[in-house]
């Protein structure tokens, strides 16, 4: 029996040469990503968020917004005409866990910072209807009524600091205060206002 005949005919060992094939095909696509500056270096002019935006995208977060919001644009044309310049990696590379997210209920919102005023954003966030009629979204009025206190920022930065996002001693020295005593709302939408802004001129 030949080599390759006897292969295709136990198998344990087609199955395992199976996974060597598809592991080698993976690592050829994967492994050359991690040295690739596009992929790692930050895009110019991206900022660590603020201490106010990094509380809004915990929020954003607990809210569930992901699970009805994509914050990735693909690069095809009726995505680009809508929502701007498509998304590329080097936005990301602060973002621990990124949020591209996979559902899209509402619109892509990865360019959305500066789309809006931010009085449009409190009277969607507080009940979408009051702007858009036809909204589906959920309404979020507890956001105004709720306040920061800033006790966990600093250690929220501390540990994005360990992941390699550039805060320095001063931004985690005043987090607490410039956080403490703001609403929900206003670190939700001090959030959604940057996002995707570090590359808006190519818009
Ligand atoms: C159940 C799904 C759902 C959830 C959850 C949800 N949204 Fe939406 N969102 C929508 C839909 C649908 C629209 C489009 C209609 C509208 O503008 O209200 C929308 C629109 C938006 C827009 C306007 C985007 C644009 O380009 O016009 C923003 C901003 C937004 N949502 C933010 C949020 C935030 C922040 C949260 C979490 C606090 C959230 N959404 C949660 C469904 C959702």
């Amino acid at each position: 029996m030949q080599g390759h005949e006897k292969l295709e005919k136990n198998v344990g060992l087609l199955a395992f040469f199976m996974v060597i094939a598809v592991s080698l095909g993976g690592l050829t696509q994967i492994v050359p990503l991690f040295f690739q500056d596009v992929v790692n270096e930050p895009v110019d002019g991206l900022k660590p968020y603020t201490a106010l935006q990094l509380e809004g995208r915990d929020i954003y977060i607990r809210e569930g917004c992901v699970g009805c919001h994509t914050q990735m644009i693909r690069p095809f044309r009726a995505e680009t005409e809508r929502y701007g310049h498509y998304s590329v990696a080097g936005e990301s590379v602060y973002d621990h866990p990124f949020l591209w997210g996979s559902k899209r209920t509402g619109p892509d919102l990865a360019r959305v910072g500066g789309r809006y005023s931010d009085d449009w954003h409190r009277a969607h966030l507080y009940n979408p209807r009051n702007v858009v009629p036809e909204s589906k979204m959920p309404s979020y009025p507890w956001l105004v009524e709720n306040h920061l206190d800033g006790k966990d920022t600093a250690a929220k930065m501390k540990a994005l600091r360990f992941l390699g996002v550039p805060y320095t001693d001063e931004d985690i020295a005043s987090a607490r205060s410039a956080v403490n005593g703001k609403t929900e709302m206003e670190a939700v939408v001090a959030y959604l206002q940057v996002l995707g802004t570090s590359i808006k001129n190519k818009r």
